[in-house]
């Protein structure tokens, strides 16, 4: 605990008050390394592996808004796999590559069985022993979401997975981010929301959850401003590792 305690130092944001009592996770990018698809993607198509990866990654993410924005009754509603599948096909067609089939399937396999980053598991155990409950609220599907955990062997280590299935909306729609104070029985406040989505992070911020922004890629903060110009504006910390999410749970001894 020593090792992680010590790392925390590229912190920023403002103190959080009562520490939090639950943590949940973005799933894809927070938790599992999206973007190790791009090293299957350059073996199937040489030197535009990365490029490959980048835009499909951005067109999941907004079929995730075009079909939860296009009918707020969840009739457009398509499960987490299928818009990964349709964005892998107009990422490849974008950039006019033939993966064939067979391309096609693999690198949705590889997207299926996603390695976890490396600190993750050290994080949520170090969190169990703490005695913090910790899930996901993801996106993903329940049946892409289970075979994820399995393969990264979090099972012993997560509480809870909710899926936005249940209500048929992506994140940021409020209705999926009510769904972890609902599960969990706290108050928004009251739970640590990890994401290293920028959009996440402000998202679950918007909706009142205590925020931590993973900053892995260096990326500039959000720059939306709310209209009342509160510090609701911005998460509440931001890091540049995971390991900052023990930073709110200070140990006693
Ligand atoms: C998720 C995506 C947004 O896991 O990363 O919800």
């Amino acid at each position: 605990m020593e090792k992680i305690a010590a790392r925390s130092l590229s912190v920023s944001g403002p103190a959080v008050g009562a520490a939090p009592k639950a943590v949940l996770f973005d799933a894809y990018g927070t938790l599992f390394d999206v973007y190790s698809v791009a090293l299957l993607a350059e073996q199937l198509c040489q030197g535009r592996g990365e490029a490959l990866a980048v835009l499909w990654r951005d067109k999941q993410i907004e079929y995730t808004r075009l079909v939860t924005m296009s009918a707020p009754g969840g009739e457009r509603y398509r499960p987490f796999w299928e818009l990964t599948r349709a964005a892998l096909r107009f990422a490849a067609l974008r950039l006019q590559l033939d993966l064939g089939r067979d391309g096609e399937d693999r690198l949705m396999n590889q997207y299926r069985a996603l390695s976890a980053f490396p600190e993750v598991r050290e994080v949520l155990e170090a969190l169990k022993a703490r005695g913090i409950p910790a899930g996901i609220l993801s996106n993903g599907d329940p049946a892409m979401l289970g075979v994820a955990v399995r393969s990264a062997g979090l099972e012993n280590v997560l509480e809870h997975v909710i899926s936005v299935e249940a209500v048929r909306a992506f994140k940021t729609d409020p209705r999926a981010y009510a769904l972890g104070p609902q599960t969990l029985g706290l108050a928004a406040k009251q739970i640590l929301f990890v994401s290293s989505n920028g959009w996440d992070a402000l998202g679950a911020t918007w909706y009142g959850y205590t925020t931590l922004w993973v900053n892995r890629a260096g990326l500039p903060p959000e720059q939306l401003d709310t209209p009342t110009g509160t510090p609701t504006g911005t998460p509440t910390r931001t890091a540049a590792s995971l390991r900052e999410v023990l930073g709110f749970f200070p140990t006693t001894s």
